[in-house]
């Protein structure tokens, strides 16, 4: 599990966070986790719940709906957007296909962090739109 500044440079190589300020790498440092997951691990699942965001530092994840799969993610790609925004269930299950790391960010975190730096919630909402309707775009 990498540290300080290891943490930082992890952080900053996630393109949503390319717009932020020293200050804000540092405030997104001290306030999301960074862990590591196993290859095979169902990291959100379809129906349930929870609304965490989540960005690949290192690794990647299969997105499957209904048991089919949608979409694969990578380093700098981040997930779990829909139901951070809309309150509603999962609407994919994500797990990963080889070990990764992952930066972990509570809604109420990602709302904080937001409110300081709005290119964040815009980005987030970017992707929202696309993979809603990506007929659109
Ligand atoms: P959420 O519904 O919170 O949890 C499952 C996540 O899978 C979802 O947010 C998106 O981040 C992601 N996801 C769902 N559908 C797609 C898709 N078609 N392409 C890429 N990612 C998706």
């Amino acid at each position: 599990m990498p540290r300080g500044d290891e943490k930082y440079d992890l952080i900053q190589s996630v393109p949503l966070f390319s717009e932020c300020t020293g200050d804000e790498l540092e405030a997104i440092a001290s306030s999301a986790d960074l862990i590591d997951v196993p290859e095979g691990m169902e990291l959100v699942t379809q129906g349930k719940s929870t609304n965490e965001l989540v960005a690949i530092a290192v690794g990647e994840v299969e997105v499957t709906k209904d048991g089919q799969p949608v979409a694969r993610l990578g380093a700098g790609d981040f997930f779990g957007e829909i139901a951070l925004i809309t309150g509603a269930p999962r609407t994919a299950t994500v797990s990963a296909t080889e070990p990764s790391t992952l930066l972990v960010l509570t809604d109420r975190e990602f709302w904080r962090l937001a409110k300081e730096n709005p290119a964040l919630p815009s980005a987030v909402l970017k992707v929202f739109a696309e993979r809603l309707h990506p007929d659109t775009f």
